[in-house]
């Protein structure tokens, strides 16, 4: 059998190494060649910087990618666009049994309408999320990459009962887990022995606004990340919400801010860059890598977020935190539902008013059915005896 499997933004790294690692150890055991998987890992190349994509590479173990489509930034249609011309030619040349696509990327979206168009197999790892929110351009990607595929693998229940709804035949569909966990699982003792302070004087954005020495004061902080269109690309909600941290969050602790390059470029844009550079509460770092990302997480007393990983990896290290969202596609993260988080929209009251009853709360680890460390296996599983 033969799968190209895909990635293509910074999310889809930490599912695809999982499934890598199974794919290895399902072809240790096969009796002979005929037996084994050929895997090809294909890059779309949506994210090219370092920090955004090579670094997790390193962190995960994932091999290089055997090929890469080096499609960078632009428009949505232009990275869909040129991601499918440039992956047809792949699928022309190596004429796969499958292609395997993770999460709700651009590069999902564009691989699994071009292997259906070759009328080749698609798996979707991560399927079955709704936000119901079509503003969102990863609902998007999920809604089309979930009705063309051919086998659907669900990491909960409310995914399952989602496609269930949508009429999805079970035969094409499996509850497989969480693959995110898998990783988080086989990484956790490695980010644990990193160290705090080198975290931050290695990633800190302005040297001179952290020095070593001064380390103390960061040890209680909360953890902000926020690059979503709908928080970042407003001036009147993004500059909102940096005012609240700046003004009222951080009165009650620090906060440590690794920022996306999109957000970087907004707050330039709306004029607060400065603001957040010069206030003595925020230490804005570079994107960090995933161990870093995960050491911090496990010490943070709380996380601001619109991130979606985040939610599922605060869930499970038992971090609470405030979804910045409306909707969220993995309700499973929330409080209501067993989860440790609150879904607070860009209201700044109803922020604050969330922020202060977080502030209460304690760390309360919580693992959802089948987010066992073993999702990977269940997934190379379910591809194996697809008829
Ligand atoms: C993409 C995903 C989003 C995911 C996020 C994680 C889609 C539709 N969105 O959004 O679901 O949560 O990745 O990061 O696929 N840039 C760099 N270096 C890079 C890549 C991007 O500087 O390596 C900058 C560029 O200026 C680019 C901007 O970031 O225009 C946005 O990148 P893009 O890939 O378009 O979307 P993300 O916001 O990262």
């Amino acid at each position: 059998m033969k799968i190209i499997s895909v990635v293509g933004a910074r999310p889809n790294f930490m599912k695809i190494a999982p499934f890598i690692g199974e794919i290895n150890r399902y072809n240790a055991d096969a009796r002979d060649a005929k037996e084994s998987i050929q895997h090809i890992l294909v890059h779309t190349g949506q994210h090219y910087d370092t920090r955004m994509s090579s670094s997790f590479f390193d962190d995960l173990n994932i091999p290089h990618p055997d090929i890469n489509l080096e499609v960078g930034s632009g428009t949505h249609a232009e990275q869909v666009a040129n991601t499918m011309v440039a992956f047809e030619k792949v699928l022309h040349e190596h004429k796969p049994d499958w292609v395997v696509v993770v999460g709700d990327v651009n590069a999902t979206l564009a691989c699994s309408i071009t292997a259906k168009k070759e009328n080749i197999k698609c798996c979707h790892i991560e399927a079955g999320l709704r936000s119901g929110d079509m503003g969102m351009p990863e609902e998007i990607n999920r809604l089309v990459t979930d009705r063309l595929s051919d086998l659907l693998l669900a990491p909960d229940p409310i995914s399952v009962k989602n496609l269930k709804d949508e009429g999805v035949d079970e035969r094409r569909l499996e509850f497989v887990g969480n693959i995110m966990i898998d990783t988080l699982e086989s990484n956790r003792s490695n980010a644990e022995l990193l160290e705090f302070e080198k975290i931050l004087s290695d990633n800190v954005l302005d040297e001179n606004k952290f020095k070593i020495e001064e380390v103390e004061p960061w040890k209680k902080y909360g953890l902000i990340t926020m690059h979503r269109p709908s928080n970042v690309d407003d001036k009147l909600i993004f500059t909102n919400i940096v005012r609240w941290i700046m003004e009222k969050a951080s009165s009650h602790m620090r906060f440590i801010w690794p920022i996306h390059p999109r957000t970087v470029k907004q707050a330039k844009h709306f004029g607060v860059w400065e603001d957040i550079i010069q206030s003595d509460e925020i230490l804005l770092m570079h994107p960090i890598g995933y161990l870093e990302m995960l050491h911090l997480n496990m010490h943070a007393n709380l996380m601001l977020t619109d991130s979606g990983g985040l939610q599922e990896e605060c869930c499970v290290l038992g971090t609470p935190f405030l979804t910045l969202r409306w909707n969220t596609e993995r309700p499973v993260t929330l409080i209501e539902n067993g989860g440790a988080g609150y879904l607070v929209g860009n209201n700044i009251e109803d922020i604050n008013r969330e922020f202060e009853q977080l502030l209460l709360e304690n760390r309360n680890p919580v693992k959802p059915e089948l987010w066992d460390g073993n999702t990977a296996f269940r997934c190379v599983q379910a591809i194996l005896k697809y008829k």
